[in-house]
């Protein structure tokens, strides 16, 4: 399937296409930024919802990849799909450029450089291409948003709509039929 839309190698036109990865537990504004002008520099974005996070993720995986889809679903030019195994591997797989990943604070630099270090080792004709952050979203992170979630905060200003009522559904609805928490599915 992917290889009839890929471009013709040897200067013919070629397709653009970046892989944005993550664990997106959940998506963020932060995130969102970064979605969409990565959509206006790439001519497609397949944003990877990684599935073996090392991390134990609150929301599944085809929760986090609803959220994503539904709040993406206005970038004609931006697909979702589940990332499972190496990050290259999944970029080689479906013809990516590129890797985008967003920096936020200085903090990010050392992981950031640290894996786009090793992703180019690994597959050299995969770039990895950083978007800073919108001074805006600097140091919004999903583990903080979930964290003033868990104790009653408002999050409205840092998470899209469908996200902040799923968290308000996990966290302080779980009774009514909302599932717990789970290790990775
Ligand atoms: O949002 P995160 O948690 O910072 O995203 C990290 C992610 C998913 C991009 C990273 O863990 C990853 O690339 N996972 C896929 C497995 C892989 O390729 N690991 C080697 C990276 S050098």
């Amino acid at each position: 399937m992917w290889g009839t839309i890929l471009c013709v190698e040897n200067g013919r036109q070629r397709l653009r296409r970046a892989v944005y990865p993550g664990s997106f537990d959940p998506p963020t504004l932060g995130h969102l930024d970064v979605v969409t002008r990565a959509s206006k520099l790439f001519d497609e974005v397949i944003v990877a919802v990684a599935v073996n996070s090392q991390k134990r993720p609150l929301f599944t995986l085809q929760e986090r990849t609803e959220m994503l889809e539904q709040c993406c679903a206005h970038l004609s030019n931006v697909r979702v799909l589940a990332l499972e195994g190496l990050l290259v591997a999944f970029a080689q797989r479906i013809g990516a450029c590129a890797i985008v990943r967003g920096l936020r604070a200085v903090s990010d630099f050392e992981y950031e450089f640290q894996m786009a270090t090793m992703n180019r080792q690994l597959a050299p004709e995969v770039d990895t291409c950083f978007l800073m952050t919108h001074q805006q979203y600097a140091f919004l992170s999903s583990s903080m948003v979930k964290e003033v979630a868990r104790l009653g905060g408002d999050v409205r200003a840092f998470v899209p709509e469908v996200v902040a009522q799923r968290l308000d559904a996990k966290f302080h609805k779980t009774g009514a039929g909302i599932a717990p928490p789970t290790d990775e599915s």
